[in-house]
């Protein structure tokens, strides 16, 4: 089926008892049984919830897995997938990852014997000299918030000459503009959260696996610790992935408005987009997804300059988080990546003067102008 028949239909079947369009919230803790050992195959809910489970095969359609589990946030889905690695193993991470990521690896995984090296990993001729062993790749592609970009090919290539595991964190793309698993990753992570609910309203993650040896093992830790994500929040995101074909054009589009508006700003000294040909990493990205995206980065010079743009925006809204139908506006360097140390910010160009955009699918005529009168004058 294509993309959009998936986002609709894939995993989904009319409920059997009414024959509702749409999966029920099973919001059950227990399943009754028929007699000892013999059941419907749901027996509790940590386990097994069949609106979960639909979005579970939804997802794995939509990314091309075997199978997908998800969790009740998206750094539970991260922790879930870095439970593939033992102590005594090394993760090589790709450089300016959300700070989350970068906090749970180095704040609390690192203390259990696994050790962790953040490095660029843009060019990959370079970054194979540099990374040594690794038993785990994980990288984000564009990357949170500087939009660099990987080659999720080459560094499978990487990975598999080492024997070890590609992650690839898809939240800014979703799988309709990138499908890493095809590029020849082994685990595609999401935060839910973001595009592919949609709407700002569920907190949730996704890891989807390629082979059914790591889905077997997502599929135990996910009962085995438990950090599922709730029935209703599974609902919300299968109703945003029914649409994730109609936002993510309308996102683009936006984004190309704002980010070409925003490059010959004269108060803008640079703007970070990977649809933008000037973009170091824009042939790249080309070659592996069908599109740009919706997240845009601007550097405006000081953290003066960018509190005044923060604090007068009336459209776009000051908030964490990102992909939602909504525009909001950030500040890494405080907001999300403030888990980064001041030096680690500086060494990656994490600078105070950084706003991130995540933009919506308003009036792209609307946002420019609220952009345009929040930059205006200086
Ligand atoms: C790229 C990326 N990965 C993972 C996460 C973590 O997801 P959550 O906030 O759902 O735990 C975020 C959150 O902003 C993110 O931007």
């Amino acid at each position: 089926m294509g993309f959009a028949t998936d986002c609709i239909h894939a995993g989904q079947e009319p409920d059997p008892t009414t024959g509702a369009v749409t999966v029920p919230i099973y919001q059950t803790s227990t399943y009754v049984q028929e007699g000892l050992g013999k059941h419907k195959g749901y027996e509790y809910a940590r386990t097994h919830n069949l609106t979960r489970r639909t979005l579970e095969r939804n997802l794995a359609a939509l990314e091309g897995g075997t199978d997908a589990y998800c969790f009740a946030s998206g750094m539970a889905a991260i922790h879930a997938v870095l439970t593939l690695v033992k102590a005594g193993q090394r993760v090589v991470v790709s450089d300016n990852v959300y700070g989350g990521t970068h906090r749970l690896f180095t704040k609390v995984l690192a203390g259990y014997g696994v050790e962790f090296a953040f490095l660029d990993a843009s060019d990959p001729a370079r970054f194979d000299g540099e990374a040594g062993r690794f038993d785990l790749l994980w990288v984000e592609t564009p990357t949170n918030p500087l939009l660099k970009i990987c080659d999720i090919r080459a560094l499978s290539g990487l990975a598999r000459g080492r024997g070890a595991i590609l992650v690839v964190d898809n939240t800014f793309m979703s799988p309709f503009f990138q499908r890493p698993l095809a590029l020849g990753a082994d685990i595609v992570v999401h935060s839910t959260t973001k595009f592919l609910n949609g709407h700002s309203d569920s907190v949730g993650g996704v890891a989807v696996a390629r082979d059914e040896k790591h889905a077997e093992w997502l599929r135990f830790v996910q009962n085995a610790a438990g950090a599922i994500l709730s029935p209703f929040d599974s609902f919300l995101v299968l109703r945003g992935t029914k649409t994730l074909h109609l936002r993510m054009p309308r996102h683009e589009e936006n984004a190309r408005a704002v980010a070409s508006f925003l490059a010959r700003h004269r108060n803008v000294r640079r703007v970070f987009w990977p649809g933008l040909p000037d973009h170091p990493g824009h042939a790249v990205h080309a070659g592996q997804a069908s599109g740009f995206g919706a997240l845009v980065s601007l550097e405006l010079g000081s953290l003066e300059a960018a509190k005044r743009v923060l604090g007068r925006v009336r459209l776009c809204s000051l908030g964490e988080s990102l992909g939602g139908v909504e525009t909001l506006v950030s500040h890494p360097a405080t907001m999300t990546h403030a888990g980064y140390t001041q030096a680690q910010r500086d060494a990656l160009g994490i600078t105070s003067g950084l706003v991130r955009i995540s933009v919506g699918c308003e009036d792209a005529s609307d946002l420019v102008a609220d952009l345009d009168q929040a930059l205006a004058g200086r």
